[in-house]
Order: C-alpha cells, then sequence, then structure tokens
C-alpha cells in the first residue's frame, strides 16, 4: 500500500471485529510514527497504550460512572469555538445526521444518541487503545505535533491492514482515563527518559526519534501487566487530549 492508498483509504472505524493483531505490529506502527516532524524537534506527545485487563479496567470504571448517571468530568478546553461558523455548524450537525442516522436514531431520540455515544467508552469493540496526551505547558504548535504524530499511526495501521478512531471522547472521563493511565503530573523531559527506561503500563512509550528500542521495551513492558508477549492486540487510537469533537 503506497501513502496515497493509506490517506484514501483511512477511515473513522466503530465497530471493531476484534480480531488480533501481534504486537509486533504495533511496535513497528509506533516505532515508525516516532519519526513525525515536530517544531523545534520537541516530540511533545506523550503516548500510553493500554490493552487487555488495563483497558477492560479503564472500560468498567467509565460504563459505571456512566451507569450512575455521571455525565463526566469538566473538559479542560472547549471542544469547538463558542460561536461556530455557519459552515463548520453545517458540517457538524451533516455529521451528527449521518452518524445517527446510520444507525437508525432519530434526531430527537435522545437515549438512542447516548447509547451510540457510549460506544466510544468501549472503544467500539477494539482491545487496545492508545493515549496521547501532552503536558500541561504546551502550546498550539505542540498540539498540532501531536496530530501530526497520531495521523501517522493512523496511516501505518492502515499498511498494516488495521483501522482506526481518534476519540476526543474519552476527554469527557479524563480523571477516570487518568487514574488508569496514572500519566506523571507535567513530565519534564529527564523525567521522560527516566520513565521510558522503567517503562511499564502506565508510563509513556514515546521516545526520541533515535532510540526506537525504547518503544519496544514499552510494549514489552505493557505485556507484562498481563498482556503475554504474542498475544494479539488490536488498534483503536484514542486521542484524549486534543482540542475537537465528534
Ligand atoms: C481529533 C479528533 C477527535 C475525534 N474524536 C472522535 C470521537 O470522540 N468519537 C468518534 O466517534 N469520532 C471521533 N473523531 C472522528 C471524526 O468524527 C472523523 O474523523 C470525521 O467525521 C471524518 O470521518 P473519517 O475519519 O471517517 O474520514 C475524531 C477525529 C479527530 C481528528
Amino acid at each position: 500500500m503506497n501513502v496515497y492508498e493509506a490517506v484514501h483509504s483511512r477511515r473513522s472505524v466503530r465497530n471493531f471485529l476484534g480480531r488480533p493483531v501481534p504486537a509486533a505490529v504495533l511496535t513497528r506502527v509506533l516505532s515508525a510514527a516516532l519519526r513525525a516532524p515536530s517544531g523545534g524537534n520537541l516530540q511533545p506527545w506523550e503516548i500510553y497504550l493500554l490493552s487487555g485487563s488495563r483497558l477492560e479496567d479503564l472500560k468498567s470504571r467509565v460504563r459505571r460512572r456512566i451507569a450512575a448517571g455521571d455525565v463526566g468530568d469538566p473538559l479542560p478546553v472547549r471542544p469547538y469555538p463558542a460561536a461556530l461558523p455557519a459552515i463548520y455548524a453545517q458540517r457538524l450537525a451533516e455529521m451528527g445526521e449521518r452518524r445517527y442516522g446510520a444507525a437508525g436514531i432519530a434526531r430527537e431520540d435522545k437515549d438512542g444518541r447516548a447509547r451510540i455515544r457510549a460506544r466510544n467508552w468501549e472503544c467500539f469493540g477494539a482491545p487496545a487503545a492508545l493515549f496521547c496526551y501532552l503536558g500541561e505547558r504546551m502550546l498550539p504548535p505542540q498540539w498540532m505535533d501531536a496530530g501530526i504524530f497520531l495521523q501517522s499511526v493512523m496511516l501505518l495501521l492502515r499498511v498494516e491492514g488495521l483501522d482506526s478512531c481518534a476519540q476526543i471522547a474519552w476527554a469527557e472521563y479524563h480523571r477516570t482515563v487518568r487514574e488508569v493511565v496514572n500519566p506523571p503530573a507535567s513530565p519534564t523531559p529527564r523525567a521522560r527518559s527516566a520513565v521510558r527506561r522503567a517503562a511499564g503500563a502506565g508510563t509513556p512509550l514515546s521516545g526520541d526519534r533515535e532510540a526506537t528500542p525504547t518503544l519496544a521495551e514499552g510494549v514489552l513492558d505493557t505485556s507484562r501487566r498481563g498482556v503475554p508477549v504474542g498475544q494479539k492486540l488490536g488498534a483503536v487510537v484514542a486521542n484524549s487530549s486534543t482540542n475537537t469533537w465528534l
């Protein structure tokens, strides 16, 4: 598959077969995505891979919150500008109509829409999720870096015959994500490289572009948390810290 084919065939998939994917494939994808450019070569993305029991733990915590009527955490950023210019408001509305219409949910069916949205917090059935954080001090240019990185991941997944869905929806339960992912409050580069060396689930899998072997260690360490090496991982890309919304 060439880059044009990857770009054209990528689409947001919201129903995964759950077909297994070797951990080595994800390692290959993430290692290559680390080649993504970034302003000043900051490589500011902090990524965390959850799968197996840890992902199940996250999903069930959010499931419990939703069942208790909890509508989520205060959002760190607005999903869209307050007064969305008409052209964008129209695209957003059309997207919603297509999305819910495809599921046979009428516009006024609030419960139906909520049920469809809640599939977000099941990762649409995918058994692995990649969470991307940026340090609190990072600015919009670094958000752009993260987007470039994530698009690289999504295109590389296509080359591997896999699909994905970016998900800002996880930001709605970001406190619970934080409990499970357990990222450092505001990692410094030094702290980052320390945790990289210690890499386990809950520590970043990101690394310097020149240091991709660390990434492989991270993936292996993820497996030490209950996913046997070689056990297959699915692929959904969860992008919980940028500023776009479904
Ligand atoms: C940053 C970002 C966040 C997104 N968040 C969600 C989300 O939370 N849930 C979802 O179902 N789709 C989400 N999407 C997918 C968009 O709805 C989708 O990309 C858009 O409708 C275009 O469709 P396509 O990806 O199939 O080309 C997100 C996309 C991006 C880029």
